[in-house]
């Protein structure tokens, strides 16, 4: 496929350190593919960690004079990137389809999603504000100011490419902090579009780098600034265990850590459920991305009374769902991102369907004239705990059907696993809506919705999805620190 833009300079082949446009120092690149046909349409560096120390060096050097500009000159600059984000859109779209596979219509609306949160920060870079406290002792004056936290390191996925770098590095620039950032290898040219747009946008040198690496460097380049003192702040978004890993390998120098990790969502209808309601709310959570979003329900419980009349509907509408190459416009589910998440979605419904569950619709790849990484999407009933897939992410736009009998059975259930970072529900019942939001186990919790991110909205986990919030005055807070004044002598 080759990618054609309206503003063929978007499309960056090098890494941005200190406003310069460089080769990794050893003069290695990687490729950038389709993930679906597997052609290669690009090649960018594969850094180490000389690269990622000199990112960190021009990030630490520039973090006194843009920590001390007046918020409101940041949040200009951030203003006039997310202007440039805007009048570019269409050519962003096609970088994130090209590489990530997601359908046109679905990266239109990513650009649109990742350029709210940095209009958002834009915002809120001029509320952020500390406390006077009242005095305990007379003649003090105690004071808490909000500091940035210096240096941060953005470590980004590949299903979301420019949303989830953007609503990083909004909020780090926006409260006086530099950056250095790596993205997911499959999607390194989004963010470095990104980047080129904020460099246009007018942000001194220095504030903003960024190092591409392959599979194999990540690690060099990670553990470079894992090792730094100058980098105060890891800012992640992926697996649990390379989560674990970043904590782990950062209390050498005690970062403070923002880790959105997996996730094992539960989606729960109750009988007094309105059915329409929650089959729009499940399409629109499940399918998004073609299933591939950590938020995405990857647990689906239906009381017995409603069951297999949901099945129906639920079946129907899957089933109308349009598997296509991400170019097409019609297409619904694109690609998935490789061979191994194809192969993954295959093992968990051949494991489901070994242990019991039944194919409603779905169950099967598709072998289009694109390549072999499509999945059907697919409905499964009879569902159990036994199965990989009510305990791994699927990751896919596989919908696995549990039946339940009540309300404290399937609390127990939707709460038997380790990860905590999204769940939904539908029910009518206001008192039941209360007890469950409650009882559920997850940072953010759907009621009667199935499409629950916004920049408005602090997104995050708990328990093994992670800690820190991304997106509203809570995902700005997570880059400051607080220091506290005590000024004496004054009766
Ligand atoms: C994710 O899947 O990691 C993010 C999804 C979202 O922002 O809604």
């Amino acid at each position: 496929m080759s990618l054609t833009l309206a503003n063929a300079a978007l499309l960056r082949s090098q890494n941005f350190i200190n406003q310069q446009w460089c080769s990794a120092g050893q003069g290695r690149r990687f490729a950038v593919t389709n993930p679906a046909t597997g052609e290669v349409f690009a090649h960018v560096p594969d850094s180490d960690d000389d690269d990622a120390g000199r990112a960190a060096d021009a990030a630490a050097e520039a973090f006194p004079a843009w920590s001390a500009r007046p918020a409101r000159e940041r949040a200009q600059l951030i203003k006039r990137w997310h202007a440039r984000i805007l009048a570019n859109q269409e050519d962003l779209a096609r970088i994130i389809s090209a590489e990530q596979g997601k359908p046109l219509t679905e990266a239109r609306g990513e650009v649109l999603y990742g350029a709210s949160y940095v209009e958002w920060f834009a915002e809120e870079a001029t509320r952020i504000c500390g406390d006077i406290v009242a005095e305990a002792v007379p003649g003090r004056k105690l004071l808490v100011l909000k500091e940035p936290v210096g240096v941060v390191a953005a470590i980004t996925p590949w299903n979301f490419p420019l949303a989830m770098i953007a609503r990083k590095i909004a909020p780090a620039l926006a409260a006086g902090c530099t950056v250095v950032a790596k993205p997911a290898e499959d999607t390194p040219l989004t963010a470095l579009a990104l980047v080129w747009l904020a460099e246009q946008a007018g942000l001194p040198a220095g504030v903003l780098n960024i190092v591409t690496a392959s599979r194999g460097s990540t690690p060099n380049v990670v553990d470079a600034w894992l090792a730094d003192s100058r980098v105060r702040k890891i800012t992640f978004t992926g697996s649990t265990p390379v989560g674990k890993h970043l904590a782990r390998e950062s209390a050498g120098t005690l970062k403070k850590l923002s880790l959105e990790l997996g996730g094992n969502a539960p989606f729960i209808v109750f009988e007094d459920a309105d059915l329409d309601a929650a089959v729009d709310g499940l399409m629109a959570a499940k399918f998004r991305n073609g299933g591939q979003t950590c938020v995405c329900p990857n647990r689906v419980y239906v009381h017995e009374a409603v069951h297999d009349d949901f099945v129906q509907r639920l079946a129907r509408r899957v089933g109308l769902l349009h598997v296509g190459p991400a170019t097409d416009e019609n297409a619904q589910i694109g690609p998935m991102i490789n061979a191994r998440a194809v192969d993954k979605i295959e093992r968990h419904v051949e494991d489901a369907v070994a242990k019991g569950a039944r194919v409603v619709t779905g169950g099967r790849r598709v072998r289009t004239a694109d390549g072999p990484h499509y999945y059907a999407p697919t409905v499964l009933i009879d569902a159990s705990p036994s199965m990989a897939l009510s305990c791994e992410e699927t990751f896919g736009p596989v919908a696995p059907v549990f039946r339940f009998r009540d309300e404290a059975e399937v609390i127990r259930d939707a709460n038997d696993t380790p990860f905590g970072l999204a769940a939904y529900f539908y029910s009518n019942d206001v008192r039941r809506i209360w007890r469950v939001a409650q009882a559920l186990e997850t940072g953010m919790v759907g009621i009667n919705e199935g499409a629950i991110a916004a920049e408005v909205a602090p997104f995050g986990g708990v328990k093994e999805s992670g800690y820190g919030r991304e997106g509203s005055r809570h995902g700005l807070d997570d880059y400051l620190h607080t220091k506290y004044l005590c000024q004496g002598q004054l009766g």
